[in-house]
């Protein structure tokens, strides 16, 4: 019999390896041993001509419990605001989003702000961070599993590259003020749809209004496209200087790789560099 702390360590242990190992939800009730699953033998190929009568295949018995049906109170919380109707969300976002006038009340109205589905699988909410008067804001897309888990944007490897490159021109992340276009985890890191996108949009946008930036760098194409509406990809888009509207005068946006795919493609960090200098030389005036 393993002594009780020994199999508590052996299943934090266990807990870790799924956890590095990028397994980070849980999407089924039972574990399912898919090893054995791919060891079961095969059905045997099905015969072209059918003998005369086949036996019947005996009723299929579900190895596990199949999904109860969504509970009342569930229902409640994720039934017909959660997924059913963007549009209708979108409007209520921007209404919502237009009340707050700080960065403060517009948190606490984001954190109540139930229509986007991304919120019930996120463990934070991934507001911002940094100086609330920066003159720089930099914007990404959405928080990974770092960001969920510490409750603040580019925490993770794309947030230490980010964090090097500010430093490579002179740039303190202190300074600057960050931001993602959707401030809660898709869950398994997959990609924010675009009605998810549209709804977190108009807080976004308050949110650059009431920091009020000089410049805004998009790291990466959906934060680009999203705020300049170009569908244009960020190879050809990175490095260009557009025009961002703001109640009190025009901002600078600047787009430019995301670090995570500089992390995936490190050659391309040359590219990166000579925006980050463009983006250098505009802060001291000489752009
Ligand atoms: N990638 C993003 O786009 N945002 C984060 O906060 C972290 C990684």
């Amino acid at each position: 019999m393993p002594n009780p702390a020994d199999a508590q360590a052996d299943l934090i242990a266990y807990l870790d390896f799924h956890t590095e190992a990028g397994v980070d939800m849980a999407l089924d009730e039972h574990p399912h041993d898919r090893f054995a699953e791919a060891d079961a033998p095969e059905p045997a190929a099905r015969p072209r001509k059918a003998p005369a009568r086949p036996a019947l295949a005996p009723p299929h018995t579900p190895s596990v419990a199949p999904f109860p049906p969504p509970s009342p109170a569930a229902r409640a919380t994720f039934g017909r605001s959660a997924a059913a109707e963007p549009e209708e969300a979108a409007g209520d976002a921007r209404a919502r989003a237009r009340k707050a006038a700080s960065l403060e009340e517009l948190e606490a109205i984001l954190a109540g702000f139930d229509s986007c589905p991304l919120r019930f699988t996120a463990k934070n909410l991934v507001f911002g961070d940094g100086n609330p008067q920066a003159k720089v804001m930099f914007l990404g897309e959405a928080p990974g599993a770092d960001e969920d888990r510490i409750g603040k944007p580019f925490m993770g490897r794309s947030g230490q590259l980010l964090d090097k490159m500010m430093a490579a021109i002179g740039l303190d992340r202190k300074e600057t003020y960050i931001a993602n276009v959707v401030p809660w985890r898709p869950p398994g890191n997959r990609n924010p749809t675009p009605q998810e996108v549209a709804m977190c949009k108009p807080f976004v946008e308050r949110q650059i209004e009431l920091v009020g930036p000089e410049l805004i760098v998009c790291l990466g194409a959906p934060a680009t496209q999203t705020l300049t509406g170009t569908k244009d990809g960020i190879l050809k888009t990175r490095g260009r200087f557009f025009s961002y509207a703001l109640p009190g005068g025009e901002a600078k946006l600047l787009a430019t790789l995301h670090p995570a795919f500089l992390l995936r493609q490190p050659l391309q960090k040359r590219l990166a560099w000579r925006d980050f200098r463009s983006l250098r030389a505009v802060l001291d005036g000489k752009a």
